[in-house]
């Protein structure tokens, strides 16, 4: 693939970046363009209404650099792991301006999100007895509350969970049960919905049905409550496309719509958070291994790669390809022929498949296989470990 104006925003640097990069780095590398970022941070924001917060879901990419870079643009961040509140800490977040999720939250978590200020969203009775011990404030601590709403949400692929049982949250169907149980832990106050809406939705319509769920669901917790709820936070979800068949994400149309839900839902006077990983994060960074080998096994061409499931797991996990392009060092982006090629990486396993790609027919090792769209849900998310290979350096640029 020869990049042109319409597949520039699959991958973060341009032909004669990533010959660059390619060029002048030690493979395998990840490199990441922090203008790219900025970029997408004033996009979104500028297109949402005023009552929207944008909470930038750490998760998805927890590099110090992109969070300074959306910390300086005032971004809230949504933190996981103690790990995660330290690092969004560091990056310059302060509390009101974090929120924290998690289905198994530890007391070390939530002693990391107290003391950073942040809005817990509970996930059980479990996490509000905890803090009703752990809060040492004089007035009660405003909670979130996650609801799994009873029809699910609805998705392309299920990542979520659909409707079935979950391990997040609170089932719609006993909302009214554990809103009576956190009474008794008067040192923490419902203040607040969350609502997960999809992973990597490229529909505006559909995810603005979850949204509206949301607010539905918000409507009757506030009564339940019998006080105001002043957030309601609908989650990631915001898609990035992985190929160029893909639609993209009318972000206009999602502003939008939640525009109109807010007007609609007039009993709700507080906040929306949106807490986009991906939409932020995948466009920022490109991956880049060298081709060990090429091979046809069976009929089927395989191309052999430095780095494989131990720097990129997500193809494995999802079935979903990242888009990908070759270089040869020093004479740029490779043109000409292409054929389907599947991607093995070096690992003992036949597991160690990192997609598949239309490559050059003429790729040969020394050549650099470049992978689009790998700013989120890549370095950390892989299995580092496994097999001791060297970890990937991670270069961060403008
Ligand atoms: C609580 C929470 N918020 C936000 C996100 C980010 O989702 P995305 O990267 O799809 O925007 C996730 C992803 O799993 C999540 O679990």
């Amino acid at each position: 693939m020869i990049l042109t104006a319409a597949t520039t925003d699959l991958f973060a640097f341009d032909e004669a970046g990533l010959d660059h990069l390619a060029s002048t780095h030690t493979s395998p590398f990840f490199a990441y363009d922090l203008a790219t970022a900025r970029e997408r941070f004033t996009r979104l924001r500028a297109v949402l209404p005023p009552r929207v917060r944008l909470a930038y879901a750490v998760k998805s990419n927890p590099g110090l650099p992109l969070l300074e870079a959306f910390a300086a643009q005032g971004a809230w961040f949504d933190c996981a792991s103690a790990g995660e509140v330290s690092t969004a800490l560091a990056a310059g977040a302060t509390g009101p301006g974090m929120v924290f999720a998690g289905p198994a939250k530890t007391e070390r978590d939530l002693q990391a999100a107290l003391f950073a200020g942040a809005r817990v969203q509970v996930d059980g009775i479990e996490d509000v007895a905890r803090l009703h011990r752990l809060h040492t404030g004089d007035r009660p601590l405003p909670v979130n509350v996650r609801i799994n709403p009873a029809g699910g949400v609805s998705e392309v692929a299920t990542i979520i969970g659909g409707a079935g049982p979950s391990a997040f949250g609170v089932d719609e169907e006993v909302m009214e049960d554990f809103v009576a149980e956190a009474a008794h832990y008067d040192r923490v106050e419902i203040r607040g919905l969350q609502v997960f809406s999809a992973s990597n939705e490229l529909d505006a319509g559909r995810l603005l049905g979850n949204h509206r769920t949301a607010l539905r669901i918000g409507r009757r917790l506030q009564e339940l409550v019998g006080r105001e709820l002043d957030l309601i936070d609908l989650g990631g979800g915001l898609g990035i496309r992985y190929a160029l068949s893909e639609a993209t994400l009318d972000i206009r149309a999602v502003s939008a719509g939640l525009g109109r839900i807010l007007t609609e839902h007039d009993w709700f006077t507080g906040e929306l958070i949106l807490e986009p990983g991906r939409w932020l994060s995948g466009p920022t960074g490109v991956y880049a291994a060298r081709v060990v080998r090429t091979k046809t096994s069976r009929g089927e061409r395989f191309v052999m790669l430095e780095g494989g499931i131990n720097h990129l797991l997500r193809p494995l996990l999802t079935g979903q390809s990242f888009p990908t392009l070759a270089v040869r060092p020093g004479e740029g982006v490779l043109g000409g022929e292409t054929s389907a090629a599947t991607l093995a990486g070096p690992l003992c396993t036949s597991l160690d498949r990192v997609g598949s790609g239309d490559l050059p027919t003429d790729l040969r090792p020394g050549d650099v296989v470049v992978f689009g769209q790998a700013g989120a849900y890549a370095y950390t998310q892989a299995m580092s470990h496994f097999l001791s290979h060297a970890l990937p350096e991670q270069h961060w640029i403008g």
